[in-house]
């Protein structure tokens, strides 16, 4: 696990995005997963600057997303394939197509039979290369709550009482407007990325952060099924960093592997 420490959410992002770019350089049919909420923001800002720049692009690259909510609204903004497209979708984005975009069908009549075919997909265009991930405050990634399965597929889930207050901020402050439930990569499935890159910002992250880092592998922690993994990053801020114990490591790690 490679743990780099910024001084705030701008810099971790652009430490992610080089991560992304290389390993985008690296292969001509790249694969990239996507996350939404607040957190991937500043990284896909970074990405769209590499676009426009000519450093990077999605023009031929299939991105998948972690989750979707159920019974959401096609034209909700906060459907997450309208965010993802506002996001990513377009040649003054990053040149990711429409068509190239996946994202978990929420609106499915049998959502189950939508998780299970999702699944099949990122494993018939080869599996995903990179996968761009953030946290819940109870240790979630993509939408696996806690005490799920470590090693799920995509699956129906519900949303914990926790995800659905911290959620409310998109959905006009009213937790009864934010779907209850969603379907999520599982764990497995996001195990099976070829690369985890999770972005942390915030201290109500830091709890979540030093159970991924430091604390024991638990479904309790979902996200410390990460410890698992044969190629982590995680970028975060000083705030959601605040808790780890053995920082000067984790520096040193990183700069070793990355430079300063
Ligand atoms: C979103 C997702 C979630 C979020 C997490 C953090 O696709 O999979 O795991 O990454 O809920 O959300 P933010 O970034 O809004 O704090």
């Amino acid at each position: 696990m490679h743990l780099g420490i910024f001084a705030d959410a701008t810099t971790a992002a652009a430490a992610a995005a080089r991560v992304i770019l290389e390993e985008a350089a690296r292969k001509p049919s790249f694969t990239l997963g996507v996350a939404t909420g607040s957190t991937p923001e500043p990284l896909y800002a970074h990405l769209r600057q590499a676009h426009s720049e000519g450093r990077f692009s999605l023009e031929n690259s299939h991105a998948f997303a972690l989750d979707e909510y159920v019974g959401i609204a096609e034209d909700h903004p906060e459907r997450y394939r309208n965010v993802l497209r506002r996001e990513l979708v377009g040649s003054e984005k990053t040149g990711l197509t429409d068509e190239l975009l996946h994202t978990p069908d929420g609106s499915a009549a049998d959502p189950y039979e939508a998780a299970a075919n999702y699944d099949s997909l990122i494993k018939e265009v080869g599996g995903v290369d990179v996968q761009i991930l953030g946290i819940g405050a109870d240790g979630h990634i993509g939408f696996n709550e806690p005490g799920g399965s470590l090693v799920s597929r995509t699956h129906v889930e519900a949303l914990a009482a926790q995800t659905i207050n911290d959620n409310a901020r998109f959905f006009d402050n009213d937790t009864a407007k934010v779907p209850s439930r969603c379907i999520t990569q599982g764990l497995g499935t996001i195990m099976e990325a070829r690369t985890l890159v999770l972005l942390a910002f915030g201290a109500n992250k830091a709890r979540a952060i030093a159970e991924l880092v430091e604390g024991p592998m638990s479904a309790y922690w979902p996200a410390t099924i990460m410890q698992m993994h044969p190629n982590v990053v995680i970028v975060t801020d000083e705030a959601a960093a605040s808790n780890l114990k053995l920082t000067e490591l984790y520096n040193e790690r990183w700069a070793m592997a990355f430079g300063n």
